[in-house]
């Protein structure tokens, strides 16, 4: 882990974080955009743009749906986003209605940590800001391989503090401080969402540690790579 100076625990009892999505997920998108002066997208982008073949894609923690509309856009794929919090659905929801033929993008209610499909069958499954937030990060990853075909692949998206320290500075000033408070009063929830954030990924794992989690956790062959100055990182998990 990372030694920075985040010194209140992270509480991530599945309760909690649910009701904290629920409560930011009517200006989630907004916020996304704004927070990350809309890299976001791109970060997704470039996270899709590892599916190439994948023809059956399950998102998990797929909020209000962004990257397995990304991942439609790019592929053409059959995608299916699942997730605990059942108000960023309805977002998700929403924006496939306005923008997709009926069907295109599916989105289903459920638990990271007990997905509601069977043993291999999906070519790839993604995550995009997800895994951090599961109480047992270990078990989420397990999840992910086991739904996954054999040849499969797993695609996690997730921030990470760049090694650089001046960058990493600049990071956590603005994770720290600027983040919380537009946070605060754009998202106006009773949890405080943009606080949490930077608590847990000052407390997230480096992605060497994530890559060795994951080939524990059911993978054969991990690759990947740090994008946009270190601060988020791409891990590509194979199943052989
Ligand atoms: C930061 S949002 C990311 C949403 C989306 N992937 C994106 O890129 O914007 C994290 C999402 O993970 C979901 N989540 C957290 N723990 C979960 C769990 N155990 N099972 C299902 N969803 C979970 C939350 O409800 C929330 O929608």
């Amino acid at each position: 882990m990372h030694a920075v100076p985040a010194s209140r625990p992270v509480d991530k009892a599945p309760a909690r974080v649910r009701r904290m999505f629920d409560q930011i997920s009517p200006r989630y998108d907004l916020l996304n955009h704004l927070l990350s002066l809309n890299s976001d997208v791109l970060w997704r982008q470039r996270a899709a743009a590892k599916l190439a073949g994948a023809r059956r894609v399950l998102d998990v923690c797929s909020g209000t749906g962004d990257l397995a509309f990304e991942i439609r856009r790019q592929w053409g794929a059959e995608v299916v986003g699942v997730d605990f919090s059942l108000r960023m659905l309805e977002v998700a929801a929403l924006k496939a209605r306005r923008r997709l033929p009926a069907g295109a993008v599916r989105f289903q209610q459920g638990d990271a940590l007990l997905l509601p499909y069977r043993d291999g069958v999906f070519d790839a499954c993604t995550v995009a800001f997800g895994i951090r937030n599961v109480v047992d990060t270990g078990g989420g990853l397990r999840e992910m391989s086991r739904v996954l075909r054999r040849g499969g692949r797993a695609v996690i998206l997730e921030f990470t503090l760049p090694e650089n320290s001046l960058l990493r500075r600049g990071y956590l000033l603005y994770f720290g401080h600027v983040l919380p408070r537009v946070g605060r009063m754009i998202a106006r929830a009773e949890i405080d969402a943009y606080r949490y954030l930077p608590d847990s990924v000052s407390r997230w794992p480096r992605p060497e540690d994530l890559k060795s989690l994951m080939l524990a956790s059911g993978f054969t062959r991990v690759d990947y790579e740090l994008v946009f100055g270190g601060v988020a990182a791409i891990h590509v998990g194979h199943k052989d």
